[in-house]
């Protein structure tokens, strides 16, 4: 539809849609207005970060939470998980091995566990810190107070990930417990942003009861919050939680919303997922077509792998930190890009 183009190349020419536009995007377009959208967000992305993706390392230290998200399979209520935690020091090792691997950033992922309290977290970024003063160290462990973030970011956090799962009060009551609410994860992500992180919010594709309207609203938010991050993935069914028999989101339409975003964020760092990955072979290599520069791959110890698993049939559960490094690696290259060293933190096109 012409007017569907028109509106996607006003968005690469920075002009927001209205709330009514953005249900337009995502509902009407065919599916040459999909090819047409990702083919721009990989040239944009191209001609911004090059034939680029950079890589980062990331350690799933911790499976116990203290939320029961109805889609997570690391929720509180799934009795069939055996639980686990790294030590700091295992954690440590992590960071070594991936430091001679090659990284230069270390994304500390974990549910929401009690054990780990802001005192200790605080004490392992330092630790982290002092030890390798020239990488970046994301954290992505969920809602914390506005001091604990400060305490964090003072000891030397760079970055922090926390997908706001859906901007949509009423489908956020949907996705999660009552104890949960979308006005805390707000007031989580405005914080970290004050504070100085580069800051990371996202949603799932297809989530249940997920509609056109409620994804509007998930980039009518995004325009607000301007993440320097955006973690976006197909939903994946998992078997031990509520929406075991919901279906799994579309490749195409994940394809296709990450390439919207790459749109509206230029300069974002925006990461082809493992949930991608899991859903389509070719997925990772898809999304970086489609406009995302971020590849995220597991440095977590073998041992731990596969209880880590939010969603069924997680890719990568098999394969050492090495190897899901060269695996990425080759993909990157069958498509004609090079696996960037290097922090690789934001920057404003302004700068550049
Ligand atoms: N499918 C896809 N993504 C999921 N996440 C949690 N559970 C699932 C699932 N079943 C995502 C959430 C969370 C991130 C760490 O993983 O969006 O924020």
């Amino acid at each position: 539809m012409e007017d569907i183009r028109a509106r996607i190349l006003a968005l690469a020419e920075g002009t927001l849609p209205d709330h009514a536009g953005w249900v337009a995007l995502i509902q009407d377009a065919s599916e040459e207005d999909r090819l047409f959208s990702r083919n721009l967000a990989r040239e944009r992305a191209q001609a911004r970060f090059g034939r680029q993706v950079f890589f980062r390392g990331i350690i799933e230290f911790t499976n116990h939470c203290k939320n029961d998200c109805y889609y997570c399979g690391i929720r509180r209520s799934n009795r069939e998980l055996s639980r686990y935690r790294l030590t700091e020091d295992e954690v440590l090792t992590c960071c070594k091995e991936g430091y001679k691997l090659g990284y230069r950033t270390f994304v500390l992922q974990g549910g929401e566990d009690g054990w780990w309290t802001d005192e200790k977290i605080t004490a392992l970024v330092r630790r982290i810190r002092a030890a390798y003063p020239d990488c970046a160290i994301t954290l992505s462990i969920g809602e914390k107070s506005r001091q604990a973030y400060q305490a964090f970011f003072d000891a030397g956090a760079d970055r922090y990930l926390l997908r706001h799962e859906t901007a949509d009060c009423a489908h956020y009551g949907k996705l999660h417990p009552p104890a949960q609410a979308l006005e805390n994860r707000m007031r989580c992500l405005f914080d970290l942003k004050e504070i100085g992180y580069q800051t990371g919010a996202g949603m799932m594709i297809g989530a249940p009861y997920q509609t056109a309207d409620t994804l509007a609203s998930d980039f009518a938010f995004l325009a607000k919050l301007r993440p320097q991050m955006v973690g976006i993935g197909p939903f994946l069914p998992h078997r031990d939680t509520p929406f075991r028999e919901f279906p799994a989101g579309s490749a195409e339409q994940t394809l296709y919303l990450l390439s919207l975003v790459r749109l509206m964020l230029p300069d974002a760092l925006l990461p082809a997922t493992t949930a991608l990955g899991t859903l389509d072979g070719r997925g990772r290599q898809e999304g970086v077509l489609s406009g995302c520069n971020v590849v995220m791959p597991n440095l977590s110890p073998m041992a731990v792998r596969k209880k880590y698993l939010l969603y069924d049939h997680k890719a990568g559960t098999e394969d050492s930190g090495e190897s899901s490094l060269q695996k990425l690696r080759a993909q990157m290259q069958e498509i004609g890009y090079a696996v960037a060293v290097g922090r690789g933190d934001f920057t404003s096109g302004r700068d550049a």
